[in-house]
């Protein structure tokens, strides 16, 4: 069985499902740490339910603002004592990465800022259509050494640009979404992989969403432990 972290999103504005997601993904077998999104946060009670949760949680809100915004957002959410971990969009440029880094230190000394690249849900057409003119691959190495500039805690690519990644950066904390158990639809993501090709290419943690919470999630979950004894 492997170490690396396994976060999984908890995606629904129900906070019913929410409590039933949080308790049926505990397991013995594999450690798991939820992670909270947009569709949760902005729900009528969704940050209240996050106020005093009693585990630790990664808050993915992906903040994408100027500096001095980004940095007011942050301070907004340190009432959440147990948010471990925070995501910002590379987009947001250098200066935003360095000033969120600093303010999270001063929050919580043990809050991780992850840092996300090109979304697991574009390729290279997506990002043609959006006026780029590099490749996925390009790009995220090129915000990989912003990151690593930044101080930041960690990166947030698809399993598939783990490799190069993690040549060049070695000590980088590399956590992938777009995961998905072998034959499960792939949804809206674009690139994808298996928690196993994932953990092969060294990344540090997987997100899985839909995988794991659509159906019935204790069967999943057990799905997820034996594809990763295979
Ligand atoms: O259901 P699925 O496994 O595709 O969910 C992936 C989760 O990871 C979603 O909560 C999504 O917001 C998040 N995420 C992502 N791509 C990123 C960063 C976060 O899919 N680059």
């Amino acid at each position: 069985m492997r170490k690396n972290k396994i976060f999984i999103a908890c995606d629904t504005s129900n906070l019913r499902e929410i409590k039933k997601i949080i308790k049926q993904i505990q397991t013995n077998k594999i450690k798991v740490i939820p992670k909270f999104g947009l569709q949760f946060f902005y729900s009528k009670n969704g940050r209240k339910f996050l106020e005093s949760f009693k585990k630790d949680f990664w808050l993915d809100l992906k903040i994408n603002d100027i500096p001095q915004t980004a940095l007011s957002a942050l301070d907004s959410l340190k009432d959440l004592k147990r948010c471990k971990y925070i995501t910002v969009h590379a987009n947001g440029g250098l200066k935003m990465l360095k000033v969120i880094k600093k303010k999270a230190k001063l929050i919580n000394r043990d809050l991780k800022v992850l840092v996300v690249t090109i979304l697991t849900s574009l390729n290279n057409k997506s990002l043609k259509e959006i006026g780029y003119t590099k490749s996925v691959e390009q790009l995220v190495l090129k915000q990989a050494g912003l990151i690593k500039k930044s101080g930041c805690d960690g990166i947030v690519c698809s399993a598939q640009e783990a490799k190069i990644v993690k040549k060049k950066y070695k000590k980088l904390f590399i956590v992938t979404p777009g995961i998905r158990l072998p034959g499960d639809n792939t949804n809206d993501q674009l690139r994808v992989m298996t928690p196993n090709d994932a953990f092969k290419n060294k990344v540090s943690g997987i997100v899985m969403g839909r995988s794991l919470i659509k159906g019935n999630i204790k069967k999943n979950i057990q799905r997820l432990i034996d594809h990763l004894n295979q």
